[in-house]
């Protein structure tokens, strides 16, 4: 049996560089040429499974925790660490879920949207699934400290794994008031040692690269490529859930651009190894106030061009960012990111998947909000950019109201109530100030709570007249 320095290996993005090095190593770019790194099997070694049918088997053993997470039962499709080094908190219990009210939102027949719900992960959200696997490889090459700029969820998984396992310190790198309070409370409660900087995620996500390299801080950003390995899994869920049946459609929002990296990778890797017939497209959506992938894609005709990326393209945008001194502004603060650092890889993902990439306003992302929540699964305002993406593809003809269409919902609704009460609010002045200064111009699904004096007449009126 070979080794998983055997199997895997990393390698360099760009085809004219193409350094590889062991797994063993810890790298977050290419030491040649700057380029971000993949973890690339080989799959003669690793003996990969010969039908997807076969993780099922793995159904009847939840008492094993590596049959148990749904990131480890399909350890096969990212065999990178040995079973013994595997960190698990059981992440990956996760839901794709008929969303007919949504689906009628969003112009989809009934029966064709899915929401696949990664709010159920432990520290709730789809960061989990990567975390878990980045950990795993910290662990591996026996680091003691992890550290992550984050929007929140990141920062949160991360406090969470060394929390559960006592393995390693947190170090996470925050922009002062940039970060939902749900998230941030879940990080202090865990015991991370936050940093909060003045500024926004961008310029945290430049620090903490800086003082991981500086202080040999082991660095579970998603420019790491082994946390993209576990968010792979989520695709292999998705494809489970639907019974092995690839749908049409998966929709997205995209910040740092990792978790679109990840499904382009899962689904370039299944089509090689022969167990899908076919690629889903895929639907990337980003916050107008956070629209670097749109604007360079569909407005500047960046393309992944076999690796061969037009730097000219991306160099000028930088300098477009700098000259105006722009940052990113949306209420969907998870992805409030201008500066994506898998930009390269989502590339290949788009390229991979024949995908698009869309932008949608705060007023769409929170009035799809409000609709997904009314259909029973809540979720954060950056989720449901894919629920919003969803709806203007309809209307752009270019999904089908007949296509099969698979929303991941990113984050838990209880990740961001400020967010959502000021939707629902009866408090002008509090919509204005949360909302309002975004652009925000109304609730137009607000479910506002009735306000009445304490005097039982005048509560029994209230509720006969509203219900
Ligand atoms: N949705 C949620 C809820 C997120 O937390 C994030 C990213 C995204 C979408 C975007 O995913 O970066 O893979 O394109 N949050 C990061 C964080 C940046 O620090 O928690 P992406």
């Amino acid at each position: 049996m070979a080794t998983a320095t055997e199997i895997a290996h990393q390698r360099c993005l760009s085809p004219t560089c193409g350094a590889t090095f062991s797994v063993d190593e810890v790298r977050i770019n290419c030491s040649s040429c700057g380029s971000l790194l993949d973890v690339v099997y080989d799959w003669d070694r690793a003996r990969p499974p010969k039908s997807l049918q076969e993780f099922e088997a793995k159904w009847s053993r939840r008492y094993d925790p590596l049959c148990f997470s749904g990131v480890w039962r399909f350890h096969d499709l990212l065999p990178f660490a040995p079973p013994e080094k595997v960190v698990t908190v059981g992440e990956g219990q996760t839901l794709l879920q008929q969303a007919d009210v949504v689906a009628k939102y969003a112009g989809l027949n009934a029966g064709s949207l899915f929401l696949q719900y990664e709010g159920m992960n432990p520290s709730g959200s789809f960061k989990d699934n990567g975390m878990s696997a980045a950990f795993t490889h910290a662990h591996m090459v026996g680091a003691k400290r992890a550290a992550c700029a984050s929007t929140g969820n990141t920062s949160a998984s991360l406090a969470m794994y060394c929390a559960a396992t006592q393995l390693m310190r947190a170090v996470i790198f925050i922009g002062a008031g940039k970060i939902a309070y749900g998230k941030l409370s879940q990080s202090l409660e865990y015991g991370a040692l936050t940093v909060q900087i003045a500024g926004d995620f961008d310029d945290a996500m430049q620090r903490v690269r800086e003082v991981s390299e500086r202080l040999n801080i082991y660095l579970v950003n998603s420019v790491n490529p082994f946390r993209l390995e576990g968010q792979k899994t989520i695709m292999y869920r998705v494809l489970e859930a639907l019974r092995w049946e690839t749908p049409d459609w998966i929709i997205v929002p995209g910040g740092n651009l990792g978790n679109s990296s990840a499904f382009g990778k899962a689904f370039m890797e299944l089509q090689e190894l022969g167990l899908i017939d076919r690629i889903p497209r895929l639907a990337i959506i980003n916050a107008t106030g956070a629209n670097t992938l749109y604007e360079l894609v569909e407005n500047r005709g960046l393309r992944f061009n076999a690796g061969r990326i037009d730097d000219d393209i991306t160099t000028k945008y930088r300098q477009d960012l700098d000259a105006e001194n722009k940052k990113a502004s949306t209420i969907a603060s998870a992805i409030e990111i201008i500066r994506p650092v898998n930009l390269s890889k989502c590339l290949r993902a788009l390229d991979v998947c024949d995908g698009v990439v869309r932008e949608v306003s705060d007023q769409l992302i929170l009035d799809a909000k409000a609709k997904v929540g009314a259909g029973g699964i809540g979720c954060e305002p950056a989720s449901a950019a894919s629920v919003a993406g969803a709806k203007l593809l309809v209307e752009q003809g270019v999904i089908a109201r007949s296509d099969r269409v698979v929303c991941i919902l990113t984050g838990h609704q209880l990740k961001d109530p400020s967010a959502t009460i000021a939707y629902h609010t009866t408090d002008q002045e509090k919509f204005n100030e949360v909302l309002g200064s975004r652009g925000v111009k109304r609730a137009s699904f607000a479910n506002r709570a009735v306000v009445v004096p304490n005097e039982l007449e005048q509560i029994i009126k209230a509720i006969s007249l509203y219900s």
